[in-house]
């Protein structure tokens, strides 16, 4: 049962085949209660990482979706999650962003959780209320799935979603290379979170499939960045766009410059000088294998991003003009402090609110969603037809869809089809029905890359 029975035809703003989509995705009010329901409740989102909530009654706050969610270390080492509402009034549990407890009492009337969430007190129960008051009926409404993947804990409101692996699939391979890299793992160092006034997909789309923009909107920054370097000079990738780009059932992907040994340009010099070490990239290729030197940027569907140089990031939508960014600079555990140090440096003046590079993607989006207020902007359409290279699946070392080319929309139209799919679908099942149908949600592209016209 939803509660949003919408009177808009998604499916006419989406035109997979032809890549096409309406403006009014990213600006409609129904279409975003409908993307609450069917996206956001359905979805697996990111909570917290290991190192974020390292001891037992260590929590934090966070939301799928616009919904605000508690996450708890438990004392038995696990992690739940919970909503942030008390079941009296309905104000928040906890107000505060993070820390350790043993309770969390409501500012409110005084109602007490435990660390699962658990309702252990009312103010005046044995006075004021009837007998027949059971407690445990009114403890907070559990995150229902909670799963653990390699250091990251993620959750979901919907108990018929498959497992975090299987909705992972082909994406597990190119997480894996960024997140499970290190013996000793990964932790985070800094935090920041800022509301960009854009639709959620905008930056979505853009660690998904968008490489190319970075050599038209990102060319000051990456000039002045790489200043005596090749790398300062995007017109020579412009014009050599070796790399690939991937996507996967449910909506994920990710591209990268380089078939092997990528550069991460500009952005991690600290991070490679770590790894060029002959004693470090001896673990990475033992752990990772040697066909797996991929560094670029990934979406995990709806908005769990990796850029190549550790900035994790999600992103919370607040309603269809506005998000709030959270980003994460993560570093591998073992590094020594001055590496660390110049990684956190690295991500701080590149992909943060002060870094060169968000400043420019933010002024695309904001731009965009500013023109979409025209009545007539908003009726004409964006394209999505650079094919890139033919679409391979499982192609040599590579799992999943893919081009064997940096510059392509197809993981954009995978994702929107993704998108479509989730929208339009009841449940779990009829979603996965319609993914398997529409493998990867992309109309075959001829080898010379004909999408018919519209
Ligand atoms: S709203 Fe929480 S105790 Fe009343
Ligand atoms: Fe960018």
């Amino acid at each position: 049962m939803t509660d949003t029975a919408s009177s808009i035809d998604i499916a006419s703003l989406i035109d997979i085949e032809n890549g096409r989509l309406s403006g009014k995705i990213f600006t409609d009010e129904e279409i975003y209660e409908q993307e609450l329901e069917k996206v956001w409740k359905r979805a697996w989102v990111m909570l917290a990482h290991d190192s974020m909530i390292p001891r037992k009654g260590d929590f934090l706050q966070t939301y799928i979706g616009e919904d605000p969610v508690m996450v708890v270390r438990q004392k038995d080492g696990g992690v739940k999650a919970f909503l942030n509402q008390c079941r009296h009034r309905g104000m928040r549990i906890c107000r505060v962003d993070k820390g350790t407890a043993k309770a969390f009492t409501c500012t409110f009337h005084g109602w007490a959780y435990d660390l699962a969430g658990d309702l252990i007190q009312v103010p005046r129960q044995d006075t004021a209320y009837p007998e027949t008051f059971e407690r445990g009926r009114f403890g907070a409404v559990k995150v229902p799935r909670v799963q653990y993947y390699k250091g990251f804990w993620f959750g979901t409101w919907d108990e018929d979603a498959p497992d975090f692996e299987e909705y992972l699939g082909s994406a597990k391979y190119y997480l894996d290379g960024y997140i499970d890299r290190w013996d000793g793992g990964m932790e985070q160092v800094a935090f920041h979170r800022w509301v960009l006034p854009n639709n959620w997909k905008f930056m979505a789309e853009q660690p998904t499939s968008d490489m190319q923009h970075s050599e038209i909107t990102h060319v000051s920054a990456a000039t002045v960045l790489n200043k005596g370097s090749d790398a300062a000079d995007r017109t020579k990738r412009g014009t050599n766009p070796t790399g690939r780009q991937f996507f996967s059932d449910y909506g994920h992907g990710g591209a990268w410059y380089g078939e092997k040994g990528a550069e991460v340009p500009n952005t991690g010099q600290a991070m490679q000088r770590y790894e060029a070490q002959p004693e470090i990239a001896e673990m990475i290729a033992r752990r990772l294998g040697d066909d797996r030197e991929i560094r670029g940027h990934l979406n995990i569907w709806p908005t769990f991003m990796v850029l190549g140089n550790y900035t994790i990031r999600v992103t919370h939508p607040r309603g269809p003009h506005e998000m709030e960014v959270w980003a994460w600079t993560f570093v591998p555990k073992d590094a020594p402090e001055d590496i660390k140090d110049s990684i956190r440096r690295d991500v701080l003046r590149t992909f943060t609110p002060a870094g060169m590079f968000e400043a420019d993607d933010a002024l695309n989006w904001e731009e965009m969603q500013h023109v979409l207020k025209g009545r007539v902007a908003r009726d004409t359409g964006y394209l999505y037809q650079m094919v890139g290279a033919p679409i391979q699946w499982d192609e040599g070392c590579y799992p999943g869809g893919s081009s064997a080319h940096v510059f392509s929309d197809n993981a954009a139209i995978n994702m929107y089809a993704t998108y479509l799919d989730m929208m339009t679908s009841d449940s779990w099942e009829e979603l996965m029905e319609k993914r398997a149908q529409h493998r990867m949600g992309l109309a075959p592209v001829s080898a010379a890359g004909d999408r018919a016209e519209a």
